[in-house]
C-alpha cells in the first residue's frame, strides 16, 4: 500500500526512481511522483552547521528540489515517466512514491512528494498519521498553509519547520517522527543537504529495505525495487532512522542513539518482476503454479519413504501434543488459504481449529494461551491487520507460526516459526500462485502435526506424500483446460451477480472464486456454504444470477447434487466444477468444468485453478486490467 523509493548515488536519479516506481506500482497506482535534488554551489546552513549531529560529513553544497507528479487513472507511473523524459531533472539523489489513497482525493495536489512551506524539504510517506488533525491544527496556528488533504503533508511541514530552524535533516526527521502517532514509513530529502536522504519507520506501515551497491545506497518499500541494482540489503526496524549518501549508511533510533545496519545478501532475482511473454502478471503467475507447488514441497516430501517433513516446524512430539487449539489468521485470499489450513489441521491432526479474519481477531480479545498454535497467513508478510493480530498472539504467549512468501519481512521477524511458501514474488494484485503454494505448505503442516501427534498412520502419510508428488502434473493438467473456461467467461460478462457454492473443504474455494471475480472483473459475487441456501439465498435464484457449484466426488458430492438440483428447479443456471471421475453433473448442470481428481486434502488446490482462470478471462473480456483492479493494492500496510 503505497510504494516508496529513494536513491542516493552517482546515476541519473530521475530515471532510477521512475524504474523503481514501475516495480513498486503493484502497491498502489492512484498517483505517482518524484523529487530530485538538483545540486548547485552555495553555502546553505548545512555545511558546517552546528545543528548537524549526523556523523556523515556535512555536504559542501546546497541544491533545489524539482518535483514532478501525476495523478489519476491506473497509468500515473507511465505518465510520470513520459514527463520525466521531457523535463530531464538533473541530479543523483531523489525520492519517489506511488500512492494508494487513504486521505484525500486522487488529484495531483494530494500526490507525493509533499513539501514544507519553504520548499527546502520534500517527503514521501506510506502509512497513516493518526494524530494528523492535532498536528495540523498546531501547524496552521503556526502560520502553515496546507495544500493537500493528506495526512502525510503534516510530516513534510514538521520536518521542514525543524530544518528552517537550523536542524540537520536527520535531527529534523527524528524530532518530527517522535511526534507522529500511527504507522509511518517516510523518506525525506532536503535542498540544504543535497547528497543524502533520511528515512524513518514507525510501526507496521510497510517496511523500508536499505540497498547497498558499489555506487549508491537506496531505500524501498520492497526489495523488488532494489534488485536491478543490488541484492545486498538490510531492513529498517520500527523506531529506527537511517541516513544514506552514495557511500555511507548510518542508523540511529528516534533519540539519535546509533544502531547498526545488518546487511545480508538476498537470493531473490530481478527476473521475477518481468511479465515475459504474458499480457499480464496475473496470467504469468497462474501459469507458474505447477512450479509453485513443486517449490513449496521441495525437501519436504520424500516419495521414496512416503514421508512428509516440515523442517522449519521445530516441534517435538511432546510439544505438538500439548497444542490444544489452533487459529489461522489472514486477510483476503490468505484468509481463504488459512480456512483450508484450519480444516486440514483439524481433520488430520485432530486439533480444534478455526480461521479468522485478522482485522476481527485483533480487536476481539480472543482467548489465547501457550497451548494455542496461531498460524498467520500473509504472502507479503506486511499486511497491517495480520501483523497486529500476530503481535497480540505473541504477547499472549501462543506459539506463533507464519506462512509467508516474502522472507525477511516483519511477519517473519514476529513469528517463532516461519513456514516459507517459496513460490517467488507475486506482482498481480489478485493473489493466485501464493494461494496454491500456501495451501500446499499448510497441508504439509497439517500432515506433519498429525504425524507428530500420532494421528497419521504411515500408510496415510504415504498416501498424502504420493498425492503431493503427483500434484505438479495435475496442476499442469488443470491449467491446460483453459478453452471451456474462456468460453464461459465470455458469457459471464453479461451478468451482474454470481453465486459460488461449496461445502466442507470446497467452501473456502467458493469464497475465493467469488473474491477473484469481484476483485478483477467487478462483478458482484457471493461465496456461500451450500447448506445455507435454504436460509435466505434461495430467494435470489433466477436466470439473472448464475451459480458456480463446487462438487468434486468427495464425501459431500450427494449433498451438492441436491443443492444443484434446487437451483435448477428454481430457474437458475449452474456451472458445476467437478472431478474427472464424475458422470452425474453433466446431466444436471448447464455447464461442467472438470478438474483432475486427487486426494481430498489437496482437491481444493486443483479446484481453485479454473476459478482463477474464469475471473482472469472475464476481466480481460470486459476490457479491464486484471493486474490493476480499481481501488485495490497488493499490499495493505494500513488498517
Ligand atoms: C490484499 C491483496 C490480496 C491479498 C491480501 C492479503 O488485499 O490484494 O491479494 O490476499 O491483501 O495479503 P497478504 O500479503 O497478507 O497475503
Amino acid at each position: 500500500m503505497c510504494g516508496i523509493f529513494g536513491y542516493a548515488g552517482n546515476a541519473d536519479a530521475a530515471r532510477v526512481l521512475v524504474h523503481g516506481l514501475e516495480l513498486l506500482e503493484y502497491r498502489g497506482y492512484d498517483s505517482a511522483g518524484i523529487a530530485v535534488v538538483c545540486p548547485e554551489n552555495g553555502n546553505g546552513h548545512a555545511a558546517g552547521s552546528a545543528g548537524i549531529s549526523t556523523a556523515i560529513a556535512a555536504p559542501a553544497t546546497t541544491g533545489t528540489i524539482s518535483i514532478t507528479r501525476k495523478a489519476g487513472g491506473t497509468d500515473s507511473v507511465a505518465r510520470l515517466s513520459a514527463a520525466i523524459n521531457e523535463l530531464d531533472p538533473d541530479g543523483t539523489v531523489g525520492i519517489a512514491h506511488t500512492r494508494w489513497a487513504t486521505h484525500g482525493k486522487v488529484v495531483e495536489r494530494n500526490a507525493h512528494p509533499h513539501t514544507g512551506t519553504s520548499g527546502n524539504v520534500a517527503i514521501v510517506h506510506n502509512g497513516i498519521v493518526e494524530n494528523y488533525l492535532d498536528l495540523k491544527a498546531e501547524l496552521v496556528a503556526d502560520g502553515v498553509d496546507f495544500i493537500s488533504e493528506t495526512d502525510s503533508e503534516v510530516i513534510a511541514h514538521l520536518v521542514s519547520r525543524e530544518v528552517d530552524r537550523g536542524a540537520s535533516l536527520a535531527d529534523a526527521v527524528r524530532n518530527s517522527m517522535r511526534r507522529v502517532e500511527g504507522a509511518a514509513a517516510i523518506v525525506a530529502t532536503s535542498a540544504l543537504e543535497p547528497d543524502r536522504l533520511v528515512a524513518a519507520r514507525l510501526g507496521n506501515a510497510g517496511g523500508i529495505v536499505i540497498g547497498r551497491s558499489e555506487e549508491a545506497h537506496m531505500l524501498a518499500s520492497d526489495i523488488i525495487a532494489l534488485l536491478p541494482h543490488t541484492n545486498t540489503v538490510a531492513y529498517l526496524e520500527s523506531g529506527q532512522v537511517v541516513t544514506i549518501t552514495s557511500g555511507d549508511c548510518e542508523i540511529t533510533d528516534l533519540s539519535g542513539t546509533p544502531g547498526a545496519a545488518r546487511f545480508t545478501t538476498s537470493n531473490r532475482s530481478a527476473d521475477q518482476a518481468a511479465k515475459g511473454q504474458f499480457l499480464h502478471f496475473m496470467a504469468k503467475e497462474i501459469a507458474e503454479q505447477a512450479e509453485s507447488v513443486t517449490a513449496a514441497m521441495r525437501g519436504r516430501v520424500d516419495l521414496a519413504t512416503g514421508s512428509i517433513d516440515l523442517p522449519e516446524l521445530d516441534l517435538t512430539e511432546e510439544q505438538a501434543r500439548a497444542i490444544d487449539r489452533a487459529v489461522f489468521i489472514g486477510m483476503g485470499t490468505s484468509l481463504h488459504a488459512g480456512m483450508h489450513g484450519s480444516s486440514s489441521l483439524e481433520a488430520l491432526a485432530r486439533i480444534p481449529s478455526y480461521a479468522e479474519n485478522a482485522s476481527e481477531f485483533r480487536y476481539r480479545q480472543p482467548v489465547l494461551d501457550e497451548n494455542t498454535l496461531v498460524v498467520s497467513v500473509t504472502q507479503s508478510g506486511e499486511t497491517a491487520d495480520t501483523l497486529a493480530a500476530m503481535e497480540l498472539a505473541r504477547d499472549s504467549g501462543s506459539l506463533l507460526a507464519t506462512a509467508v512468501e516474502a522472507e525477511g519481512t516483519q511477519a517473519t521477524r514476529l513469528a517463532h516459526t516461519t513456514l516459507p511458501v517459496r513460490c517467488g514474488q507475486e506482482i498481480g494484485v489478485a493473489a493466485t500462485k501464493t494461494m496454491v503454494a500456501t495451501m500446499v505448505t499448510l497441508s504439509l503442516l497439517a500432515a506433519r502435526m498429525a504425524s507428530l501427534r500420532g494421528n497419521l498412520s504411515p500408510e496415510q502419510e504415504s498416501e498424502i506424500a504420493h498425492a503431493l508428488g503427483s500434484l505438479p502434473s495435475l496442476v499442469g493438467d488443470a491449467l491446460s483446460r483453459d478453452e471451456p473456461i474462456r468460453k464461459i467467461a465470455q458469457e459471464l460478462t453479461q451478468y451482474q451477480d454470481l453465486l459460488y457454492l461449496g461445502r466442507g473443504a470446497q467452501f473456502p474455494v467458493a469464497m475465493e472464486g467469488a473474491l477473484k471475480m469481484k476483485e478483477i472483473a467487478y462483478i458482484h459475487a457471493e461465496g456461500y456454504a451450500a447448506g445455507e441456501m435454504k436460509h435466505g439465498v434461495n430467494a435470489l435464484i433466477s436466470d439473472l444470477m448464475p451459480t458456480i457449484a463446487f462438487a468434486p466426488r468427495d464425501t459431500m458430492f450427494d449433498k451438492m447434487v441436491s443443492n444443484v438440483n434446487e437451483v435448477k428447479s428454481r430457474g437458475g443456471r449452474v456451472i458445476a466444477v467437478t472431478t474427472d471421475d464424475d458422470d452425474v453433473m453433466k446431466s444436471i448442470a448447464d455447464d461442467v468444468l472438470y478438474v483432475p481428481r486427487t486426494h481430498d486434502l489437496l482437491q481444493p488446490i486443483l479446484n481453485i485453478i479454473p476459478m482463477q482462470l474464469l475471473a482472469y478471462h472475464t476481466s480481460v473480456a470486459l476490457g479491464m486490467d486484471p493486474d490493476k483492479p480499481r481501488n485495490l493494492a497488493k499490499t495493505v500496510t494500513v488498517e
